[in-house]
């Protein structure tokens, strides 16, 4: 299906595990903003990029990477905050191999910052960049980039 001019483009931002507990979840790391709040502010940014965005966010794998698995098979743009399974999880990895269309890892904070565990990605190759310590402007800088990449 060919998209008209006026169509808005889809971008899906994605959020992995404990990231629906933004706000009250450790706030000394990650910050006073809630989740709700990134859905907003990813809404908002929507409006004035003229994309059309949608936010979900899932503490199950499998359901992370079927996700993964539409995304590819309809080429929808992906913001992916994979949270811990940055670190460890091979079948997010390989489903952001997958992709079709640019995909976005993002992070709230710089996790090579961070402890060690936390410095290796096993998304990051896969992925078309990172954009990681902007805390909620990471998502907004990412959704800029999405659109600027050609369709
Ligand atoms: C995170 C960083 C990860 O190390 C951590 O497991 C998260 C959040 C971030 O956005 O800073 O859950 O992805």
């Amino acid at each position: 299906m060919s998209t008209t001019p006026t169509e808005k483009r889809r971008v899906w931002v994605l959020n992995g595990p404990n990231l629906g507990r933004l706000g009250s979840r450790e706030p000394e790391v990650y910050g006073n903003a809630s989740y709700d709040d990134i859905v907003q502010a990813c809404q908002q940014a929507g409006q004035s990029l003229e994309l059309d965005v949608e936010v979900r966010q899932t503490d199950d794998e499998a359901e992370l990477v079927s996700w993964l698995h539409e995304s590819a098979d309809h080429s929808i743009p992906v913001v992916l905050n994979p949270a811990a399974f940055t670190h460890y999880s091979y079948s997010v990895r390989d489903a952001v191999s997958q992709r079709t269309a640019p995909l976005i890892e993002v992070h709230l904070t710089n996790p090579a910052a961070r402890e060690e565990f936390r410095h290796n990605s096993v998304v990051a190759s896969v992925a078309s960049g990172t954009i990681a310590g902007f805390g909620l402007a990471s998502y907004l800088l990412a959704l800029q980039a999405i659109s600027h990449e050609p369709q």
